[in-house]
């Protein structure tokens, strides 16, 4: 283990849910075969069915065989790592099973009554979090509560809210419960290795960052694609759309981490600072200017899927063009765009650079076909390319795009982990810098109401399922 990490305790709120069973329970048997995780820990699962330890172990043991790689074979490890698990059985809304959890709690840690390390991880439906919260509060377990030495921390999961209103109100009870040193609101995306290395990449290489301004950038364009719908997920995305979904936290963070100003040091509020800086930026996307700026589309199909209304009119797709006002970006378009069933799975932020003043090389318009530009590709690859214009082999005098490649794989191979892995480590030691601070959530969900009550009647555009969405206005 690179960092000893305090014995703590970890509660799942949600142990039987989707998340847990796809990822949060495989993350943390992983990050125990590596040996990444303190010398004692325990993991209470928290959940309404009344399957009991041994139940609760069945079902992590399940999940884990179907989701990682060699877990069925190597039982070993996968036996001691369920010795860890523990349940509680409860619905989550009541108070009274909080007293089962602190009891559970108390056990485990014999004497120090409650006061052990504990980690709460809320994977479980948005309308859930006030409940959970007040109830850990009533039981003692808050992280304010006066009478006990050991840490607390809270993980929530996106969504964050619904929008301004209702992520102020859920902050209201996570404010009363929890130091906000305490809170770690997660958004995946900054669990993965390429969205963290924007940070290095821009601030540990002397030759990009003097280039990395209004000056020398044309645009900036950010795809964040998907080749399927929304699968067993439509009730919720009727709810959400994808404005909420994706741009408010995966989109708006990777814009973030590409326009944030170098933080003073790698403290997490000083990235926060500067994230925060970027978002109060952004120019109001308003009833006036709104359609120039934004495009919605649905899905051919959308309306026939599960649980979908046959008259919907939530958008399965967008196109945003973003201006960020500040002294490096004012006049740099920022084109964003982001959808479900598109040509194909790509999440990439491409930096085109401008064309130098004069083009002695032919064909005429070859300054657009060979512009300079940084791919930074976030999956299905995780890569860097640097695009530039170079002699075709021949007599004349022409240029070709060519690409220089960084890869993850072929410099540093296999075997990296996964956000989810990353991410509750990073939650574990205490560090906050990949999770959202609330002022973050608080600017994000501003701009997305602003643009659904601007754009609010109008039908998102159809368009055909793996084709690219309807055009922004030019
Ligand atoms: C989630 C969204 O946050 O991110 C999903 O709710 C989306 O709709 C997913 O599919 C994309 O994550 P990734 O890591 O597969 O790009």
């Amino acid at each position: 283990m690179d960092q000893q990490l305090d014995n703590f305790t970890f509660v799942l709120f949600g142990a039987e849910g989707d998340l847990s069973s796809r990822k949060l329970l495989p993350s943390l048997y992983q990050l125990a075969r590596w040996n990444q995780l303190p010398d004692k820990y325990k993991i209470i699962g928290v959940s309404r069915s009344e399957i009991g330890h041994d139940g609760f172990r069945a079902y992590a043991k399940k999940s884990i065989q179907e989701h990682v790689s060699g877990a069925v074979t190597n039982t070993e490890a996968l036996d001691l790592f369920c010795e860890s698990l523990y349940y509680v059985c409860t619905d989550l809304t009541e108070a009274k099973g909080y007293m089962l959890l602190r009891h559970e709690v108390d056990t485990m840690v014999a004497s120090e009554s409650s006061c052990s390390n504990l980690l709460f991880y809320l994977a479980t439906p948005p309308g859930l979090a006030p409940h959970i919260i007040d109830n850990l509060e009533k039981a003692g377990l808050g992280g304010k509560s006066k009478n006990c030495k050991g840490w607390r921390k809270i993980v929530i999961e996106k969504p964050y809210g619904f929008d301004l209103k209702t992520a102020r109100e859920l902050d209201a009870i996570v404010g009363r419960v929890f130091h906000e040193e305490q809170v770690y609101r997660i958004d995946h995306y900054l669990g993965k290795e390429p969205v963290q290395n924007i940070l290095v990449f821009r601030f540990s290489n002397g030759m990009f960052e003097p280039l990395w301004n209004r000056q020398y950038i044309d645009n900036i364009c950010i795809t964040i694609a998907e080749n399927f719908g929304v699968r067993t997920r439509g009730a919720y995305y009727e709810k959400s759309g994808l404005l909420r979904d994706i741009i408010q936290n995966h989109g708006l963070q990777l814009l973030a981490a590409i326009a944030m100003e170098p933080p003073v040091d790698l403290n997490a509020d000083a990235v926060h600072d500067e994230k925060e800086k970027v978002f109060r930026s952004l120019r109001p996307l308003t009833k006036e200017n709104v359609r120039d700026h934004v495009v919605l589309g649905q899905y051919e199909g959308y309306r026939s899927e599960k649980d979908v209304a046959p008259d919907s009119t939530v958008e399965t797709f967008a196109a945003i063009r973003w201006s960020v006002d500040n002294w490096r970006w004012k006049g740099v378009p920022f084109s964003m765009k982001a959808g479900k069933n598109l040509a194909k799975r790509v999440t990439e932020i491409a930096i085109t650079f401008k064309c130098p003043p004069q083009n002695f090389f032919g064909p005429p318009d070859s300054c657009s076909y060979t512009a300079n530009q940084i791919i930074i590709q976030i999956q299905p690859e995780e890569t860097i390319a640097i695009r530039f214009g170079t002699k075709r082999p021949g007599k004349e005098l022409v240029t070709d795009p060519v690409f220089m490649r960084f890869d993850y794989k072929t410099s540093f191979g296999h075997g990296k982990m996964t956000p989810y892995q990353r991410l509750l480590l990073e939650a574990m030691a205490g560090d906050q810098m990949n999770f959202i601070r609330q002022d973050a959530v608080e600017s994000s969900w501003k701009v997305i109401d602003s643009i659904r009550e601007s754009m609010k009647g109008v039908v998102p555009e159809p368009y055909p399922v793996h084709s690219w969405g309807p055009e922004l206005k030019q």
